[in-house]
Protein backbone atom coordinates (compact mmCIF):
# COMPACT_ATOMS: atom_id res chain seq x y z
CA UNK A 1 0.00 0.00 0.00
CA UNK A 2 1.27 3.32 -0.92
CA UNK A 3 2.23 5.55 2.11
CA UNK A 4 -0.45 8.22 2.66
CA UNK A 5 1.05 11.80 1.33
CA UNK A 6 0.48 14.29 4.80
CA UNK A 7 -0.26 18.14 3.71
CA UNK A 8 2.09 20.32 2.64
CA UNK A 9 4.30 17.31 1.56
CA UNK A 10 5.88 16.58 -1.54
CA UNK A 11 6.00 13.77 -3.12
CA UNK A 12 9.04 11.34 -3.47
CA UNK A 13 8.86 12.19 -7.36
CA UNK A 14 8.54 16.20 -6.23
CA UNK A 15 11.54 15.90 -4.76
CA UNK A 16 13.80 14.38 -6.84
CA UNK A 17 13.19 16.83 -9.71
CA UNK A 18 13.26 20.45 -10.04
CA UNK A 19 12.57 22.71 -12.88
CA UNK A 20 15.18 25.90 -13.30
CA UNK A 21 13.24 28.40 -15.58
CA UNK A 22 14.83 28.98 -18.98
CA UNK A 23 11.93 30.96 -20.46
CA UNK A 24 9.03 32.89 -18.97
CA UNK A 25 5.37 32.65 -20.00
CA UNK A 26 5.63 36.16 -20.59
CA UNK A 27 8.86 36.22 -22.97
CA UNK A 28 6.91 33.15 -24.86
CA UNK A 29 3.75 35.06 -25.41
CA UNK A 30 5.64 38.15 -26.71
CA UNK A 31 7.48 36.39 -29.14
CA UNK A 32 4.92 34.97 -30.49
CA UNK A 33 3.40 37.42 -31.22
CA UNK A 34 6.71 38.99 -33.48
CA UNK A 35 6.19 35.49 -35.08
CA UNK A 36 2.72 35.38 -35.78
CA UNK A 37 3.20 39.16 -37.70
CA UNK A 38 5.96 37.65 -39.11
CA UNK A 39 4.53 34.91 -40.59
CA UNK A 40 1.41 37.53 -41.71
CA UNK A 41 3.71 39.25 -43.68
CA UNK A 42 4.96 36.79 -45.49
CA UNK A 43 1.86 35.64 -46.46
CA UNK A 44 -0.47 38.69 -46.58
CA UNK A 45 -4.21 38.14 -47.50
CA UNK A 46 -3.71 34.33 -47.93
CA UNK A 47 -5.94 31.61 -45.88
CA UNK A 48 -2.83 29.84 -43.34
CA UNK A 49 -3.50 26.17 -42.62
CA UNK A 50 -1.66 25.69 -39.53
CA UNK A 51 -0.67 21.83 -38.92
CA UNK A 52 0.56 21.05 -35.26
CA UNK A 53 2.43 17.91 -34.30
CA UNK A 54 0.58 16.05 -30.77
CA UNK A 55 0.91 16.84 -28.48
CA UNK A 56 3.96 18.85 -27.61
CA UNK A 57 3.10 21.62 -30.35
CA UNK A 58 -0.40 22.23 -29.27
CA UNK A 59 -0.11 24.90 -26.91
CA UNK A 60 2.74 26.98 -29.48
CA UNK A 61 0.03 26.38 -31.67
CA UNK A 62 -3.48 27.84 -30.09
CA UNK A 63 -1.17 31.00 -28.83
CA UNK A 64 0.17 31.45 -32.74
CA UNK A 65 -3.19 30.74 -34.03
CA UNK A 66 -4.66 33.26 -32.22
CA UNK A 67 -2.11 35.90 -32.50
CA UNK A 68 -1.88 35.38 -36.33
CA UNK A 69 -4.51 37.77 -38.30
CA UNK A 70 -7.18 37.00 -41.08
CA UNK A 71 -7.79 33.69 -42.44
CA UNK A 72 -6.96 30.77 -40.15
CA UNK A 73 -7.42 26.92 -40.08
CA UNK A 74 -5.43 24.28 -38.27
CA UNK A 75 -5.26 21.03 -38.60
CA UNK A 76 -3.37 18.04 -36.28
CA UNK A 77 -1.23 15.16 -36.65
CA UNK A 78 0.83 12.42 -34.28
CA UNK A 79 4.14 10.43 -34.95
CA UNK A 80 5.88 8.02 -32.82
CA UNK A 81 9.75 7.71 -32.52
CA UNK A 82 10.57 3.99 -31.99
CA UNK A 83 11.21 3.78 -28.32
CA UNK A 84 10.91 7.00 -26.04
CA UNK A 85 14.85 7.50 -26.38
CA UNK A 86 15.65 6.75 -29.89
CA UNK A 87 14.83 9.97 -31.51
CA UNK A 88 18.24 10.13 -33.14
CA UNK A 89 17.44 6.44 -34.75
CA UNK A 90 15.30 7.78 -37.17
CA UNK A 91 12.33 5.86 -36.81
CA UNK A 92 9.67 7.67 -36.93
CA UNK A 93 6.07 6.50 -37.87
CA UNK A 94 2.79 8.39 -38.15
CA UNK A 95 -0.02 7.59 -35.79
CA UNK A 96 -2.57 9.90 -36.23
CA UNK A 97 -3.27 11.58 -39.90
CA UNK A 98 -4.32 14.75 -40.88
CA UNK A 99 -8.08 15.02 -41.49
CA UNK A 100 -8.07 17.28 -44.03
CA UNK A 101 -5.59 17.47 -47.48
CA UNK A 102 -3.51 19.71 -47.69
CA UNK A 103 -3.05 20.31 -51.50
CA UNK A 104 -2.97 23.63 -52.79
CA UNK A 105 -2.76 25.52 -49.01
CA UNK A 106 -0.35 27.49 -47.71
CA UNK A 107 0.61 25.28 -44.31
CA UNK A 108 2.81 26.36 -41.64
CA UNK A 109 4.12 22.69 -39.28
CA UNK A 110 4.12 24.73 -35.98
CA UNK A 111 6.46 22.46 -33.54
CA UNK A 112 7.11 22.51 -30.18
CA UNK A 113 11.06 21.51 -30.89
CA UNK A 114 13.40 20.85 -33.60
CA UNK A 115 16.30 18.96 -31.80
CA UNK A 116 17.89 15.85 -34.12
CA UNK A 117 14.91 17.44 -36.99
CA UNK A 118 14.54 13.59 -38.05
CA UNK A 119 10.78 14.39 -36.94
CA UNK A 120 10.23 17.31 -39.26
CA UNK A 121 12.61 15.92 -41.95
CA UNK A 122 10.15 12.80 -41.80
CA UNK A 123 7.02 15.13 -42.39
CA UNK A 124 8.21 17.67 -44.36
CA UNK A 125 8.65 14.24 -46.82
CA UNK A 126 5.06 13.41 -46.54
CA UNK A 127 3.60 16.86 -46.80
CA UNK A 128 5.61 17.84 -49.66
CA UNK A 129 4.22 15.02 -51.55
CA UNK A 130 0.77 16.17 -51.24
CA UNK A 131 1.38 19.07 -53.24
CA UNK A 132 0.62 21.96 -50.74
CA UNK A 133 0.84 25.62 -52.55
CA UNK A 134 3.60 26.57 -49.91
CA UNK A 135 5.23 24.53 -46.81
CA UNK A 136 6.84 26.74 -44.17
CA UNK A 137 7.84 25.26 -40.37
CA UNK A 138 7.64 27.09 -37.35
CA UNK A 139 9.32 25.52 -33.96
CA UNK A 140 9.13 27.47 -30.73
CA UNK A 141 12.64 26.04 -29.59
CA UNK A 142 15.74 25.38 -31.72
CA UNK A 143 18.48 22.89 -30.29
CA UNK A 144 21.18 23.72 -32.94
CA UNK A 145 23.59 21.75 -31.42
CA UNK A 146 21.61 18.46 -31.83
CA UNK A 147 20.92 18.34 -35.59
CA UNK A 148 21.18 15.35 -37.12
CA UNK A 149 18.45 15.79 -40.13
CA UNK A 150 19.48 18.55 -43.03
CA UNK A 151 16.45 20.61 -42.10
CA UNK A 152 15.90 23.72 -40.75
CA UNK A 153 12.81 26.53 -39.64
CA UNK A 154 11.52 29.42 -41.03
CA UNK A 155 10.41 30.76 -37.76
CA UNK A 156 12.50 29.82 -34.57
CA UNK A 157 10.85 31.05 -31.51
CA UNK A 158 14.30 30.82 -29.18
CA UNK A 159 17.52 29.40 -30.09
CA UNK A 160 18.62 26.97 -26.93
CA UNK A 161 21.63 25.00 -25.22
CA UNK A 162 21.78 21.70 -25.16
CA UNK A 163 19.76 20.83 -22.18
CA UNK A 164 16.26 18.57 -21.61
CA UNK A 165 13.36 21.13 -21.71
CA UNK A 166 10.20 20.93 -20.18
CA UNK A 167 6.84 23.05 -20.18
CA UNK A 168 4.25 24.68 -21.79
CA UNK A 169 3.72 21.67 -24.06
CA UNK A 170 7.11 19.85 -23.79
CA UNK A 171 7.04 16.85 -21.54
CA UNK A 172 9.14 14.59 -19.48
CA UNK A 173 7.57 11.30 -19.26
CA UNK A 174 3.75 12.82 -20.27
CA UNK A 175 4.70 15.14 -16.85
CA UNK A 176 5.27 19.00 -17.04
CA UNK A 177 3.69 20.26 -20.29
CA UNK A 178 1.28 22.44 -18.66
CA UNK A 179 4.07 24.95 -17.14
CA UNK A 180 3.32 27.90 -18.53
CA UNK A 181 6.91 28.84 -19.02
CA UNK A 182 10.03 26.58 -20.48
CA UNK A 183 12.51 25.56 -17.91
CA UNK A 184 15.46 22.94 -17.73
CA UNK A 185 14.62 19.61 -15.59
CA UNK A 186 16.85 18.52 -13.05
CA UNK A 187 17.08 15.34 -11.79
CA UNK A 188 17.66 14.65 -7.79
CA UNK A 189 19.15 13.54 -5.91
CA UNK A 190 22.29 16.30 -6.45
CA UNK A 191 19.46 17.22 -9.24
CA UNK A 192 21.63 17.40 -11.90
CA UNK A 193 20.53 18.54 -15.24
CA UNK A 194 19.40 15.33 -17.23
CA UNK A 195 20.93 14.57 -20.36
CA UNK A 196 19.43 15.42 -23.50
CA UNK A 197 20.28 12.58 -25.34
CA UNK A 198 18.24 10.85 -22.62
P1 LIG B 1 13.66 15.44 -33.16
O1 LIG B 1 13.01 14.47 -34.11
O2 LIG B 1 14.90 14.87 -32.53
O3 LIG B 1 13.89 16.81 -33.72
O4 LIG B 1 12.71 15.50 -31.91
C1 LIG B 1 11.63 16.28 -31.81
C2 LIG B 1 10.78 15.81 -30.65
O5 LIG B 1 11.56 15.27 -29.57
C3 LIG B 1 10.04 16.99 -30.06
O6 LIG B 1 8.85 17.23 -30.76
C4 LIG B 1 9.86 16.57 -28.63
O7 LIG B 1 8.71 15.76 -28.49
C5 LIG B 1 11.08 15.71 -28.32
N1 LIG B 1 12.13 16.50 -27.64
C6 LIG B 1 13.32 16.88 -28.15
N2 LIG B 1 14.02 17.61 -27.26
C7 LIG B 1 13.25 17.67 -26.15
C8 LIG B 1 13.42 18.31 -24.86
O8 LIG B 1 14.42 18.97 -24.54
N3 LIG B 1 12.40 18.15 -23.98
C9 LIG B 1 11.26 17.46 -24.26
N4 LIG B 1 11.06 16.86 -25.46
C10 LIG B 1 12.05 16.96 -26.39
MG1 LIG C 1 7.82 14.30 -26.34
Amino acid sequence: MPKRQKAGQKSDRAQRERVRVLITGGRIQRRIQELAQEIRRDFPGEPLHLVSVLKGGVFFLTDLARNIAGEVSFDFIAVSSYGQKTHSSGQVRLTRDLDSSIEGKTVIVVEDILDTGMTLQYLLRLFQQRKPKHLRVAVLLDKPERRIAAVRADYIGFSIPNEFVVGYGLDYAERYRNLPYVGVLLLGPGLKKKPAED
